[in-house]
């Protein structure tokens, strides 16, 4: 994710969440938070600038990633690119190398619970009333072992994904 994305960015957060990024939060990530890891998805032809159609984010801690946030366009969803990006997060993470993944969850979002627990993530807690906005609880969820045996799996779910997406095309 770039500055020149950010409107794209920021059109898809507001689509996407009950209470959207405060004005200026992904400038300062990109510009001043050392932490912070941003990607965007983009659909288009070689030469040509990308229909941006998604995004993720993460903040490494440690040993630790954060998954900050994570979206697709809705025009686009169901078609597994929000899978798309939250795989190569994950691939990013052990990259690093982490070895594990946090994340915080509203109860009531189930697609994106669904999507979590296919790729392992596990509940271990909540946080009553995290989201300020309707008072909801949030769900804590954690992939605890980024090691070899979760990259192999991690290939394996591309593989499978992959030819998803191209028949899909
Ligand atoms: C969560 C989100 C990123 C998923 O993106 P998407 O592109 O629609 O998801 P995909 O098509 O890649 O689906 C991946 C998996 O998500 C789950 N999923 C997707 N749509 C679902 C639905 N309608 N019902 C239940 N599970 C669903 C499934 O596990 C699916 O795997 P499958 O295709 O093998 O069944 C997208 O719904 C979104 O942007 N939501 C709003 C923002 C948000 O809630 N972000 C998460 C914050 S914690």
């Amino acid at each position: 994710m770039q500055m020149v994305d950010l409107f794209a960015v920021q059109t898809i957060d507001r689509l996407s969440f009950p209470t959207p990024a405060r004005a200026g939060l992904f400038e300062h990530e990109l510009a001043q938070n050392n932490i912070a890891h941003y990607q965007v998805l983009g659909l288009g032809e070689d030469g040509r600038s990308p229909q941006i159609i998604g995004f993720s984010g993460f903040w490494l801690i440690a040993d630790e990633v954060h998954i900050s946030t994570i979206a697709t366009h809705p025009q686009w969803r169901g078609h597994g690119l929000g899978e798309l990006l939250l795989l190569y997060l994950l691939f990013q993470a052990y990259d690093h190398p982490a070895n594990m993944a946090t994340l915080e969850v509203r109860q009531s979002n189930r697609v994106a619970q669904a999507l979590y627990r296919k790729y392992q993530f596990e509940e271990v807690g909540t946080r009553p009333r995290y989201y300020r906005d309707t008072g909801e609880d949030a769900l804590l969820m954690t992939m605890a072992s980024l090691n070899a045996r979760y990259h192999q799996f991690l290939k394996e779910q591309q593989a499978t994904l992959y030819q998803r997406l191209q028949s899909e095309a």
